[in-house]
């Protein structure tokens, strides 16, 4: 939900800032820009396009000058245009300022503010460019005007500024918004992820809410928002840039689908203590609750389920962006239990924050190694996956799956044969990849002109419909529902008609005598049925074979030709399934 990048060095910066960003453009693709300060003033390039389309038009490399700024916009306030492009600067153009975040009281600052400056764009961030110039007037540096202009911001932000006044340092704070600092021999970055960064980089630390950086050539110093000195201990990054790479796949999403085997085993490498002492809290908690989004949320309605059958503990899902809407019920009796791919979640951090405010235990299921969520959660499970690019979800699923079995068998107390059998099951993914590529390709194409998709489950394998629907959605464009079989007759059958595409899971396990009887609900209104099963039936018209196995584990399996047929979709009707129009995969704004 936009990327930013700043660095300061003994390099040009413009190349420097437009490699950054191709790593963060998986938060924003809508826009791109850079800025630097050379021969005493900013220099500034932006358009609209994803950030290559900008590079070449602009030529962004060329512009001079060894400190700089860049952002590639997913648009909340204002429209996809030029204008609207970041950095924003001020009257004077002496400052430039990349944003990440709302700013919710940009109506009011404006309207103060706009008898004196002339705006350009249509964006709350142009605000803080003009009270900056304002604040400098009465500021010993420009450090000193950001944080008297903070103190007049309402809403969430992720920082970086330069001003031509003082051209060798950036400023950055936040709030609510991450940021992260890394040092290199050259030079000193700042970005909204450290996947931004090159491999020089060393040393990162991550910056907390409200804390300011001043970024120099040779130093990093940081301050609280009432101008106190701070140190920060800075750690190795966790990855960077260079693991970053499509291989020889044509997208990450292909990439990534395939790296769902070695995601379940990645994800099974954790403190077999660390998940008895959690497992040991969640069964004695008296309220348990999954708060997650989008396919994070589906596999907390796995995990549910995981809980309940194994060990008969039940909890309950609240999406996150609903999650305050039932916080009179949160107290200090509550565990949280918060998945995020990214820990970057706003809806997710709203919500783990208020929980922990009204006195709740906040445990997460995150990939990313010291985000924002892992940061606040008193027990954290890492995924394990790697970076996941891709901005639909796809391997990090099958991991967040693998650590909420890896739970429910410690709560039931066999977790080491919970391991054996996941073991086992990351084997199956594997070899189930060759069976059924063509297969799926092919009906894929079969289906490119359809609108409409429905797809069904019972049971454990209800919410792997719902994930394999969003999936479709996400990167095809096709309408897509998940639900449980169970529930067509209660109004979705109505939309059943001739050829409309219905996808069902549907293992031979205790849930299939039922599942089909609603399939064949849906064929005698002449649905065309592709089923997902261990077993042939002849009311499919195309069948997707999967192995046999005990049924708990089927999640794990069915979801694979699910993302694999989204993927093919996405192909077959021309779209780009590593940027989804309208997403962005670390959505950052509530
Ligand atoms: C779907 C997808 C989104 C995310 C959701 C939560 O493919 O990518 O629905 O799952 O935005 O993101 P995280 O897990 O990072 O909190």
């Amino acid at each position: 939900m936009c990327g930013l990048i700043g660095y300061c060095g003994e390099e040009p910066a413009a190349p420097l800032l437009v490699k950054a960003l191709q790593h963060l453009e998986y938060r924003g693709y809508d826009s791109a820009g850079i800025a630097t300060i050379a021969d005493g003033r900013v220099q500034l390039k932006k358009d609209v396009g994803k950030l290559g389309e900008v590079r070449q038009k602009h030529q962004l490399d060329d512009l001079p000058g060894t400190i700089g700024v860049g952002h590639v916009r997913w648009a909340t306030h204002g429209g996809v245009t030029q204008a609207n492009a970041h950095p924003h600067t001020d009257c004077t153009k002496k400052v430039a300022v990349v944003h990440n975040g709302i700013i919710q009281n940009h109506r009011e600052l404006r309207s103060r503010l706009e008898a004196k400056h002339a705006f350009v764009s249509e964006t709350d961030t142009e605000v803080i460019p003009h009270l900056l110039e304002e604040h400098l007037t009465t500021s010993n540096s420009l450090e000193q005007a950001v944080l008297k202009t903070t103190r007049e911001l309402e809403g969430s932000y992720a920082l970086v500024i330069m001003s031509s006044q003082e051209p060798e340092k950036l400023v950055a704070t936040c709030k609510d918004n991450p940021l992260v600092v890394g040092k290199s021999r050259k030079g000193n970055f700042i970005a909204s992820d450290d996947l931004a960064f090159p491999e020089s980089v060393t040393q990162i630390a991550f910056m907390e809410d409200d804390e300011t950086a001043v970024v120099v050539k040779d130093n990093i110093s940081f301050f609280t928002n009432d101008g106190h000195r701070i140190e920060k201990k800075f750690i190795e990054p966790s990855w960077n840039s260079g693991e970053v790479s499509k291989q020889n796949y044509p997208h990450f999403m292909l990439k990534e689908i395939m790296e769902n085997s070695q995601s379940i085993r990645g994800a099974m490498v954790q403190d077999k203590k660390l998940i008895t002492h959690m497992a040991m809290d969640i069964l004695r908690a008296k309220q348990i609750i999954f708060t997650a989004c989008g396919t994070s949320r589906y596999a907390a309605l796995v995990g549910r389920y995981l809980f309940s059958k194994l060990a008969g503990k039940f909890s309950d899902v609240i999406i996150s962006s609903e999650f305050h809407y039932f916080s009179d019920s949160i107290d200090k009796n509550t565990l949280v239990i918060a998945l995020s791919q990214s820990g970057e979640t706003a809806d997710v951090m709203d919500g783990a924050k208020l929980a922990k405010k009204k006195g709740a235990k906040i445990f997460s299921l995150v990939n990313r190694n010291n985000s924002s969520l892992a940061r606040m959660s008193d027990r954290v499970l890492y995924l394990n996956c790697g970076a996941e690019i891709g901005v639909a979800a796809t391997k990090s699923f099958s991991s967040q799956l693998t650590l909420l079995y890896m739970l429910a068998f410690a709560m039931s107390n066999r977790l080491d044969e919970g391991l054996e059998k996941l073991n086992e099951v990351s084997i199956m993914v594997e070899k189930n990849f060759s069976k059924n590529g063509k297969n799926i390709e092919e009906l894929a194409w079969r289906t490119k002109d359809k609108n409409d998709f429905y797809y069904i489950a019972r049971g454990i394998n209800f919410a792997i419909a719902s994930e394999g629907a969003l999936k479709l959605k996400e990167v095809s464009y096709a309408h897509a529902e998940g639900m449980p079989a169970g529930e067509l007759k209660h109004g979705t059958l109505a939309l059943i008609e001739e050829g409309v595409p219905v996808i069902a899971i549907c293992p031979s396990d205790h849930t299939l005598k039922e599942t089909l009887s609603n399939i064949e609900e849906t064929r005698a209104r002449g649905a065309f049925i592709v089923g997902i099963s261990d077993q042939y039936n002849p009311i499919f018209h195309e069948w997707i074979e999967i192995p046999s196995i005990e049924y708990i584990y089927y999640p794990l399996l069915t979801i694979v030709p699910l993302q694999l047929l989204a993927y093919h979709s996405a192909i077959a009707r021309g779209k780009d399934p590593d940027k989804p129009r309208n997403l962005a995969k670390s959505v950052t704004v509530k």
